[in-house]
């Protein structure tokens, strides 16, 4: 199924509640929300408090990225705060393998996340333990950068491992992302579809959205 994932970090945080009713469209189901600690990436977001706050104003569900160091302590304060699926850094993970674990045992979706330079094949000893895999298209930290093309070799091979290896893990994409480049990126076998500044700071945030999901099913080939 093809998604498209609005990330809050793009948001008036003053404002959360009429942003995010503007980005939850027929066809949205779930948002991304970026938790960042100022080691793992140089700046500093929100945490459990915020997404606590969000999930009492929304019933979509809520996908939290976690760009922190050591992230195993705030995984459970995550999940308490109403996450659906929540992914870590590779790079940030020593134990990847109990890591995945923890956020399993606390009954949510598990997913790693590469850095741009961090290369697929880091992850053939756990992909079958991964709901989804999420692949930078930017190096994290900041809304509004550049979109890495590189990323789109990446999402293909992904694709072409998880087909010779039978899994149905889905494949995400953060960073960059817009209308001109979501169907390059569905074509390359991405599922999740994360959009921060292509679609808060649209002058019309609801017809992006739309705009983007019309884009994305066509790509997939669904009706839209
Ligand atoms: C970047 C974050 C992204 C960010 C994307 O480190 O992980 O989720 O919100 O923002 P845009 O879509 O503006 O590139
Ligand atoms: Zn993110």
């Amino acid at each position: 199924m093809v998604e498209i994932l609005p990330s809050v970090l793009a948001a008036d945080f003053a404002r959360l509640d009429a942003d995010i009713a503007r980005v939850s469209v027929d066809g949205v189901s779930m948002l991304h929300l970026d938790v960042m600690d100022g080691h793992f990436v140089p700046t500093i977001s929100f945490g459990p408090p915020v997404i606590q706050s969000i999930h009492k104003l929304t019933h979509l569900k809520l996908d939290c990225h976690l760009m922190i160091e050591k992230p195993d302590f705030l995984i459970p304060l995550v999940v308490e705060a109403g996450a659906y699926s929540i992914s870590v850094h590779q790079e940030a993970c020593t134990h990847l393998d109990r890591t995945l674990s923890t956020i399993h045992t606390h009954g949510c979706k598990a997913g790693v996340v590469l850095n741009p330079a961090t290369p697929v094949s880091t992850l053939d000893d756990i992909l079958d333990q991964c709901d989804y895999v999420l692949l930078m298209s930017v190096n994290p930290g900041f809304g509004g950068q550049k979109f890495i093309r590189r990323v789109l070799d990446k999402a293909r091979a992904l694709a072409a491992r998880r087909q010779a290896l039978g899994l149905s893990f889905a494949i995400e994409i953060d960073g960059g992302i817009g209308p001109e480049n979501t169907a390059e990126c569905v074509r390359a076998g991405v599922d999740w579809l994360v959009a921060g500044t292509s679609l808060f700071r649209a002058p019309d945030p609801a017809a992006a959205t739309r705009e983007m999901i019309t884009t994305a099913k066509a790509a997939r080939g669904l009706v839209a």
